[in-house]
């Protein structure tokens, strides 16, 4: 079986690698759909909303930004490729928690050279720290963390074969991964984990959950061990996050077709198991030493996976719920607004390459301090299609638009979206909603296939409308803005907020937008949250090799984004060859927590290298968001 060092790329990547090759289409659109950067901006401003874009160009022609000009209230830093964390002037960080430290007293203490024991890693912080959110619970700060893959050599530091051995292997690992939700405390040192706290939990891929929602029962569902298709264990690959009006935790399963596998070679995968890339190579060979995971033993486990599961964080023996409602793809996050009526709306972005973007509206209106139990069971999926006038509208999914059940749809959501002919988008990575204005924001990381390869589905990739460029290393983020202000409405204006590039490489749409400079540029935006102020955090998961078409854009990092302004300062950067995902602010304001996500020598340079989160504070002690 072939092995990749995945210590050094995301699992996203890790992904890409190892899916099959579908046919390549026509090169020829490629090159006619190639956009002008300056006609592009211009296509912009028709559109009616490009004022942003318009501002963020005066910065463009003074030759950098225009620090303090927007509403950035910080200096911004210059990119870095070292192995720590860089924060502005006048701010300090710190770690908060790091793989394997101990959220009880009875957990061992993280051994810097061998890593956590098998029995102590479901008592510890988890590996890859991703989407986190922080709630207020009756005056405790607690925080939900995902932990959304392993690292083999780091995770399993005593075995040189770089995969499990044993099952005990297996379980430290899949202890590794899931959720930690813990209560943090701020005193005389900074922020720090409560121990021990009632509110402290760790769920993992084998903690017991609910399937609830259309697909929920479904023959597809069932399997030996559970007959009823409505009971599973864990939760696979927990990416991005989300939260609800009524204080629970969304936690989304994003690659978990890596997760399954076939001990038997010659065994024939079900129908809708290519679209997923379920194959017969697992990531971690887990299906060698627990049957659930293997696929010619149990071939329903994986249509068990894929959903977004809700946590609540105040209650540590509550069973968390994998809501079908929000559709079966890879998961990126669970992005909660409110529509006009009070109905709840979530956007939700496929992470793949060719995938879609979806929102669902539930059928009921939230009502604080009422029954939200069906809020996210009961309610209509629907799949984004832009046009190229700047208009968009979302389709149904429904029986009669797709020729699916209604349970098929919540279980093979991406054929559903197909037979309606959503559009194939550049890999959507977060959705943000801005809290001062209806509008929300998708971060389109990239897409080196753009019209050079159909999706998985047979669906074309053409270079247009918000996927402009093809070949599309850098990424962008798109924006909508629904009619009548209401996130419920089926029709939207969309334009781009930033197209990322390289002003020192290209001259053309590869340059970027005018809101990218040499002095902020980045590439492959991914996890994105608004503050209370309406401004963009958005931090990168990209290449961060500083060579080619990537130089001067140094490690991954975080920025700001100014959507009045159109302008974007660079604010934090990573170690180097980490992601910088997820981020949550502490109750007043004053911290903003941030994850480090596989990182190579940090935070300590002589020992294993740990994920980890960090509390980012302003010196004066002053709000930050
Ligand atoms: Fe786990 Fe698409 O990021
Ligand atoms: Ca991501
Ligand atoms: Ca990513």
């Amino acid at each position: 079986m072939k092995r990749f060092n995945i210590n050094k790329i995301s699992w996203d990547e890790l992904d890409e690698l190892r899916r099959p090759t579908p046919e390549t289409t026509d090169f020829d659109r490629v090159v006619q759909a190639a956009v002008s950067r300056r006609g592009f901006l211009t296509g912009l401003v028709a559109f009616g909303s490009g004022a942003a874009v318009m501002g963020a160009g005066a910065v463009r022609a003074s030759g950098e930004l225009k620090q303090g000009a927007a509403r950035f209230a910080f200096t911004p830093i210059a990119a870095q490729t070292d192995f720590t964390v860089h924060v502005p002037e006048g701010y300090e960080w710190k770690v908060l928690a790091s793989w394997g430290d101990p959220l009880f007293s009875d957990a061992p203490a993280f051994d810097p050279a061998n890593g956590t024991t098998p029995e102590g890693q479901a008592r510890a912080f988890g590996e890859n720290t991703d989407g986190m959110e922080l709630f207020d619970i009756d005056g405790h700060e607690v925080i939900a963390v995902n932990h959304e893959y392993a690292n083999l050599d780091i995770n399993l530091p005593q075995n040189d074969e770089g995969a499990p051995l044993s099952v005990t292997d297996v379980r430290k690992i899949q202890d590794a991964q899931g959720v930690a939700v813990f209560e943090v405390k701020e005193g005389e040192n900074g922020w720090e984990v409560v121990i021990d706290s009632p509110f402290n939990r760790r769920i993992t891929h084998n903690t017991p959950m609910r399937i609830a929602g259309p697909a929920a029962g479904h023959a597809l569902l069932r399997t030996e061990a559970d007959p009823s298709g409505t009971e599973s264990l864990g939760t696979f690959n927990n990416c991005g996050a989300g939260r609800t009006p009524w204080g629970t935790y969304l936690t989304c399963e994003e690659n978990f077709n890596g997760y399954f596998g076939s001990t038997d070679e010659a065994f024939e995968r079900p129908e809708g198991f290519a679209r997923y890339g379920i194959e017969l190579e697992s990531g971690y060979d887990y299906e060698k030493f627990d049957p659930r995971f293997d696929i010619s033993k149990n071939p329903n486990e994986p249509h068990r996976a894929g959903y977004v599961v809700e946590i609540d964080p105040s209650d540590p023996a509550s069973t968390p719920v994998k809501r079908t409602a929000l559709g079966r793809f890879k998961h990126e996050n669970a992005e909660v607004t409110l529509a006009a009526d009070g109905r709840v709306v979530v956007y939700l972005g496929d992470d793949e390459r060719g995938e879609f973007l979806y929102r669902y509206v539930s059928d009921d209106v939230y009502v604080e301090g009422g029954d939200t139990s069906g809020l996210l069971d009961a309610g209509q999926l629907y799949v984004a299609k832009f046009h190229e006038d700047g208009t968009g509208e979302w389709l149904a999914l429904t029986p009669e638009a797709t020729g699916m059940d209604r349970a098929m749809i919540h279980i093979h959501t991406r054929q559903a979206g197909s037979a309606v002919g959503a559009t194939t988008m550049d890999r959507p990575e977060w959705v943000a909603v801005n809290p001062t204005r209806v509008e929300a924001y998708c971060a389109l990381t990239n897409n080196k296939n753009r019209a050079v390869k159909a999706n998985a589905g047979g669906d074309e990739t053409p270079a247009a409308g918000p996927n402009p460029r093809a070949e599309n290393n850098y990424g962008q983020i798109v924006r909508w803005r629904p009619e009548n202000e209401d996130h419920a409405a089926d029709r939207f204006d969309w334009d781009l907020y930033v197209m990322a590039g390289n002003p020192e490489v290209h001259a053309d749409a590869y340059a970027g937008s005018a809101n990218v400079t040499a002095g902020n540029m980045f590439n492959s935006p991914d996890g994105m949250k608004f503050d209370s102020r309406g401004m963009l955090w958005i931090q990168t998961d990209g290449d961060d090799s500083n060579e080619g078409e990537f130089a001067g854009m140094g490690n991954n990092q975080m920025l700001v984004g100014d959507p009045a302004s159109g302008e974007i300062a660079r604010f934090m950067t990573g170690p180097k060859g980490s992601e910088v995902t997820g981020a949550t602010f502490s109750t007043d304001r004053r911290t903003l927590f941030v994850g480090i996500q596989h990182p190579e020598n940090f935070p300590d340079p002589e020992a294993l290298p740990r994920s980890s989160i960090v509390a980012i504070r302003r010196a004066d002690g002053a709000e930050i968001g």
